[in-house]
């Protein structure tokens, strides 16, 4: 760590020597012009020097921030850290302490250790920007009767502003337990919640970067009334057959960039859920799992609302679906605004999807007639392949169609043999450029800028 620290200084002097070597070179000449010539190659790699410099530390001043904040190890605090005592007490004091620190304080994780914790609540405010530094790995204990108080949470950070949680570290859920006796797995039993593994509830300002969260026991990682958060360089994984192991959950949060993340889980890469906008990802590798989702939005006749959603870069591979929109009947409100563009699929069940009679429960759903609108959705240069017959599904409802649906520069085929298709019900679509598969024409409403295959 510390060498590492002084690493830019060490450019810097260096630099600074061969400055010196070259001006010392120069002087020995007669000639002023070779001494302007020496110069200015000593000046060249001075600013290459620079450009290397900040390349690889981009955020060298952030670095220089750390280094003075006050570091709150675990192990300090009593923490074992071998994968079988309970560390949990060593958690909560750590984090007590660090959260009451007046300066920048660094709650620490360490290396290459296993920390067994139960439920935590890492609660804010604190009384200054902190860091949580997970380098080492935090695995979830396995004994569902440590649950009991509240079975829909293990990790739960909670109205902490201004916080970075980096670190290179493992965030384990240990799920095996939770998926087996899943109603999802075991039909015989009935359906009971599960904890998501890593919580950020009510957080302003907050970066969540270079992490890995798996094997959780229901969703991995959820942003939940959160503003303004950057996510990036997450890897997020589950077994494809663990049940409701969304990896990237967004819900009421406003402003959120998710970008550099690889996804494969059993279930939604990410999904977004209600009072979500403003949502920008990029980057994004999914796969297996159900793909990237808009909803379930308007369960129990509820009212749902997310809107400017952008999905730009994305490959997807495997999964069952690959951008999809789910809403429920009965529910209102509306899905608005939202944008999926360069996005690869490769052996996707059902690659574009929306579908508005979604029903996830053991009773059949019943027609209602009321619906949550989904209004302005592009779907742009999307390719690739698809498992099933139909490429592109627009399952929209009856009373609300699906407004200013835009497909452009669309050329999804058939994994395999067989012609892909588009199926589209009740949907106003508009073609832009060369789109394949295609509705069938008296679906689709208005056409400018028609130029599609036939
Ligand atoms: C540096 O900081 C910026 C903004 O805070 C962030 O976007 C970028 O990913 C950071 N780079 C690294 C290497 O951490
Ligand atoms: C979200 O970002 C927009 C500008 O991009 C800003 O106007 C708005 O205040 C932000 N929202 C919050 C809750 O910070």
């Amino acid at each position: 760590m510390a060498s590492k620290e002084y690493t830019p200084l060490l450019y810097f002097v260096f630099v600074l020597v061969l400055l010196c070597i070259s001006w010392h070179t120069c002087r020995d000449h007669e000639n002023v012009n070779d001494d302007k010539a020496s110069l200015s190659i000593a000046y060249s790699w001075y600013t290459k020097m620079i450009e290397v410099f900040t390349s690889q530390y981009p955020n060298a001043s952030d670095n220089t921030d750390q280094v003075s904040a006050k570091t709150f190890s675990v192990d300090s605090y009593g923490a074992k850290g071998d994968g079988k005592a309970d560390d949990t007490k060593a958690f909560k004091k750590a984090w007590k302490e660090a959260c009451s620190s007046k300066t920048a304080a660094v709650f620490s994780v360490p290396k290459n250790k296993k920390y067994l914790v139960k439920q935590i609540k890492f609660k804010g405010a604190c009384k200054a920007p902190i860091t949580m530094q997970v380098a080492g790995t935090i695995l979830a204990t396995p004994d569902k009767s440590k649950y009991k108080k509240d079975q829909t949470h293990w990790l739960r950070v909670e109205r902490v502003d201004n916080l970075l949680l980096n670190g290179g570290g493992v965030i384990d859920g240990n799920g095996d337990v939770w998926w087996k006796t899943s109603c999802k797995v075991d039909k015989s039993r009935p359906c009971e919640d599960a904890p998501t593994a890593l919580t950020l509830h009510r957080c302003k300002s907050l970066t969540v970067k270079n992490l890995k969260i798996q094997n959780a026991q229901k969703m991995q990682i959820s942003f939940d009334h959160c503003e303004n958060v950057q996510v990036s360089k997450l890897q997020v994984t589950a077994p494809e057959d663990s049940p409701n192991t969304d990896g990237i959950h967004i819900t009421h949060t406003q402003n959120i960039t998710l970008s550099d993340c690889t996804i494969g889980t059993g279930d939604d890469c990410i999904s977004i859920e209600t009072g979500s906008t403003n949502v920008q990802a990029t980057g994004i590798t999914c796969g297996p799992g159900h793909g990237i989702s808009i909803g379930s939005l308007g369960d129990h006749n509820s009212e749902a609302y997310v809107s400017d959603i952008t999905v730009d870069g994305a490959k997807l591979t495997g999964t069952t679906n690959g951008v999809r929109i789910k809403t429920w009947q009965g529910g209102s409100g509306k899905a608005t605004n939202i944008n999926f563009k360069n996005i690869k699929m490769k052996n996707v069940k059902n690659p574009i999807i929306i579908d508005q009679q979604y029903c996830d429960q053991k009773k059949p759903c019943k027609e209602q007639s009321s619906a949550v609108e989904i209004k302005d959705v592009t779907y742009q240069s999307i390719t690739g392949t698809s498992s099933n017959k139909e490429a592109i599904t627009f399952d929209c409802s009856k009373g609300h169609p699906c407004q200013g649906i835009v497909l452009q520069d669309i050329d999804i085929s058939r994994e395999g043999d067989g012609e892909a298709k588009a199926k589209c019900t009740n949907a106003k679509v508009t073609l832009k450029g060369k789109v394949k598969p295609q509705c069938s024409k008296n679906t689709i409403q208005d056409q400018p800028g028609y130029a599609a295959y036939i």
